[in-house]
């Protein structure tokens, strides 16, 4: 498929020439790139009509690789998808409540690979790729990222801690997910179209009765020697200051006394400090993403628990749900209102739902019916129908609106075990398609 792009390194491992296709309701089969099944579509079944919009969001019942054969020349796909964020199964060999995580090291490594390598022709050049991983495969997923989009693409390796609580029975208590970053355009051009992170408004302060409002303070300096913004400044208290040895004042002197005149400038202690210049909320500039993000700014696992049990108090809980404010962040992050956010491993639908509260247009795809009925698709419901009081919704005020469509897309290797599945889809979609249009325009 690929070819080693990397100095010619490039990681083995068995059957990696041949193609990995979903079979049936939850295993994968090699199959040889010349193998004719190859050109016949997955089939598609919509239970919702006119989906195929550059305005519209979808949930697709199936695999992430059988959805982007059937979807990427709809309309849905025509603007490029802006994020790709994935948390799929991590390999962990342990057999979750909704779905088993135990594949042959090959086989995932396919199955990353190949989805992956049909994502990208569908990215935006200002696009990144979000996947979500903990120990079991990242050092073999980073290798097989560097193979689809160089290694020159590598943005950061976040680390997120998932967990507050202490396992007390492991040599470690593994208390971090990874969250490998990757931009095509490398990270210098896609800095210049990233989003900075918010400035935290609560730590601004009026230490002056300022009628603009409150404010924070920098350092009116500026390392190196300039000729330029090297002057005298007298404080409120009299003191003549000079800039420090080896800086600068932050401005010229005519800049300074612009500033002076406009009540920019604060003297800390009592007049005799060093002068700092005072930034209004509109002038922060925002800030950089740490690689390292807290539980405390972005939640845990259990956190997202809760927040599914809210929802659902009657099911089984879904056992890996990440919490909304951390897809909140890297919404945020990777993209604007209005763009593409895409998973291929939807789970509890976490991603959906947050992209929807924040006005991103998203395609989410999920393999296991049941987990569709059980949360995917009532999640994202109650996400449009304003139901979802959790998550970031307080925070943003979200009061819900908007609509998406839904449709299956059936394996072509194999046939989907329990035929009565789409039948179970059928009658649940009908009974709220009363109370819900799906057909309109993201438009909340
Ligand atoms: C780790 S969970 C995703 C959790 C999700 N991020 C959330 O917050 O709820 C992985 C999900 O991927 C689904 N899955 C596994 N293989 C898949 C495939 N080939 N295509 C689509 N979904 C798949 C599993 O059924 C499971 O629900």
């Amino acid at each position: 498929m690929t070819k080693p792009v990397n100095d010619g390194i490039e990681l083995v491992w068995p059957n990696k020439d041949l193609e990995l296709h979903a079979s049936g309701s939850s295993s994968y089969v090699w199959v040889p790139s010349d193998d004719a099944r190859l050109t016949m579509p997955p089939v598609r079944h919509d239970y919702t009509t006119s989906m195929y919009s550059s305005t519209s969001s979808a949930l697709v019942i199936g695999d992430g690789l059988d959805a982007l054969i059937a979807l990427s020349a709809t309309p849905l796909f025509a603007d490029g998808i802006r994020v790709l964020y994935i948390d799929p199964p991590f390999n962990t060999q342990k057999t979750f409540n909704q779905y088993g995580d135990a594949m042959s090291r090959s086989m995932w490594l396919s199955m990353l690979r190949d989805r992956l390598a049909a994502v990208k022709p569908l990215l935006r050049d200002d696009a990144s790729i979000w996947l979500h991983l903990d120990d079991s495969e990242v050092h073999r997923a980073r290798m097989v990222l560097d193979e689809v989009f160089g290694e020159g693409a590598f943005v950061a390796s976040v680390i997120w801690q998932k967990r507050q609580t202490r396992d007390s029975r492991a040599a470690f208590s593994s208390n971090h997910d990874t969250i490998l970053v990757y931009a095509p355009s490398g990270p210098r051009s896609w800095k210049t179209s990233r989003n900075l992170l918010v400035k935290d408004e609560a730590t601004l302060r009026n230490r002056d009765d300022d009628p603009r409002g409150p404010w924070a303070d920098a350092p009116f300096t500026a390392p190196g020697f300039r000729k330029a913004q090297q002057y005298e400044i007298i404080t409120p208290a009299g003191d003549v200051l000079r800039p420090p040895r080896g800086r600068s004042w932050y401005a010229t002197e005519p800049t300074y006394k612009q500033l002076l005149d406009e009540d920019r400038i604060w003297f800390p202690k009592q007049g005799h400090g060093s002068p700092r210049l005072k930034l209004f909320a509109h002038q922060l500039r925002g800030l950089v993403p740490f690689t390292v993000w807290g539980s405390s700014d972005v939640g845990t696992n259990d956190d997202a628990k809760k927040h599914l049990l809210q929802l659902f108090p009657n099911s089984t809980v879904f056992d890996t749900p990440k919490p909304e404010e951390l897809l909140e962040r890297i919404i945020h992050i990777a993209s604007n209102p209005g763009e593409l956010v895409v998973d291929l491993f939807a789970g509890s639908g976490t991603t959906a739902a947050v992209a929807h509260k924040m006005r991103r247009r998203w395609v989410t795809v999920e393999r296991n019916t049941q987990t569709v009925l059980d949360f995917t698709l009532p999640r994202l419901l109650a996400v449009v129908d304003g139901s979802d009081p959790g998550g970031i919704s307080g925070q943003i005020a979200w009061a819900g609106g908007g609509s998406f469509a839904v449709t299956q897309v059936t394996p072509r290797f194999g046939t989907l075990t329990g035929v009565h599945r789409p039948r179970i889809l059928e009658s649940k979609l009908e009974a709220i398609r009363s109370t819900h249009t799906f057909t309109s325009p993201l438009s909340a």
